[in-house]
C-alpha cells in the first residue's frame, strides 16, 4: 500500500470507528472462547516491572499459558526501539533503516494470532515507549493487514470513564484500519501508585480474559 492509500484509509476508519463507538458506546468487552492453541504476542509500555499495567499482563499471560496457549513478551519500556524518522525507506512493506529490538516484534507479531497491548496512561495517551513499537508497525503494514485479535489493557489513575475514551478510540481504530478484531479490553481506573491494581477486581479479571481467549 502506499503512502496516499494509508492516508485515505486512515481516514475512511476513523470516520468508521467514530460511528461504531457511538453506537456501541465503546464499551465492547466480548471474550471469544474457542478450542484453538494459538500464539500470543503481549507489548507492555510501562517501565515499572511491577507496575499496574505489567501485573495485568502478568495475569493475563497466567491464563493464557494455562490454557494451552504459547505466549511470547516484548516489555517495550526495556528495549531498544528507535522512534520511526519517517524516511520511508522501508516502503511501508520493507527493511527499516534502524535494526533494534523492534526485529523481535517484527519476528513474533506475523504469524501472532493475537496481540496484546498493556499500557499505562500518560497524559491522556499510551506511554511513549509502546508507542514507538507501534509506529514502527509502518515497516510491515502490509503483513500485518492479515485477520488477528487483540486485547487492551490499560491503567490509569483517574477515575472518569471518560478519560479513558481517546485510549479505547485509537486501539480500535487502529485495529479497525489493520483488521483486527477485538477480543477484550481491561481497563483498569482509579490505580497510581505501583501495585496499587492488586487491590481490585482487574487481576482476575486479566487472568479470566487469558484463560478463555
Ligand atoms: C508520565 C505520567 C503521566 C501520567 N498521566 C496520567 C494521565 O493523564 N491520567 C491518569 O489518570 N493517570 C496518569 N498517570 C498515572 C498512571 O497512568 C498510573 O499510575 C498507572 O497506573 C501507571 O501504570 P503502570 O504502573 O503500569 O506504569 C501518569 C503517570 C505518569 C508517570
Amino acid at each position: 500500500m502506499n503512502r496516499r492509500k494509508f492516508i485515505k484509509n486512515t481516514l475512511i476508519t476513523a470516520a468508521g470507528a467514530i460511528v461504531l463507538g457511538a453506537a456501541a458506546g465503546c464499551t465492547s468487552n466480548k471474550i471469544t472462547k474457542g478450542d484453538k492453541k494459538m500464539k500470543i504476542l503481549v507489548i507492555t509500555g510501562s517501565p515499572r516491572k511491577n507496575g499496574n499495567s505489567n501485573t495485568l499482563a502478568d495475569n493475563f499471560i497466567k491464563g493464557a499459558q494455562e490454557a494451552g496457549h504459547t505466549v511470547v513478551r516484548f516489555d517495550s519500556a526495556f528495549k531498544n526501539v528507535h522512534p520511526c524518522v519517517a524516511c520511508n525507506k522501508c516502503g511501508m512493506n520493507g527493511q527499516c533503516v534502524f535494526k533494534d529490538d523492534f526485529e523481535f516484534v517484527k519476528e513474533n507479531i506475523i504469524d501472532a494470532d493475537t496481540v496484546i497491548f498493556a499500557t499505562p496512561m500518560y497524559y491522556f495517551g499510551i506511554s511513549a515507549q509502546i508507542k514507538a513499537v507501534i509506529d514502527r508497525f509502518y515497516a510491515i503494514n502490509e503483513q500485518i493487514h492479515i485477520p488477528k485479535k487483540a486485547v487492551l489493557i490499560m491503567t490509569y489513575a483517574d477515575t472518569s470513564a471518560t478519560k479513558a475514551q481517546p485510549i479505547i478510540s485509537h486501539y480500535e481504530t487502529m485495529l479497525n484500519y489493520l483488521g483486527w478484531s477485538n477480543a477484550g479490553q481491561i481497563i483498569a481506573p482509579g490505580v497510581w501508585m505501583e501495585g496499587a491494581v492488586n487491590s481490585t477486581q482487574y487481576p482476575q479479571k486479566a487472568y479470566e480474559l487469558g484463560k478463555n481467549i
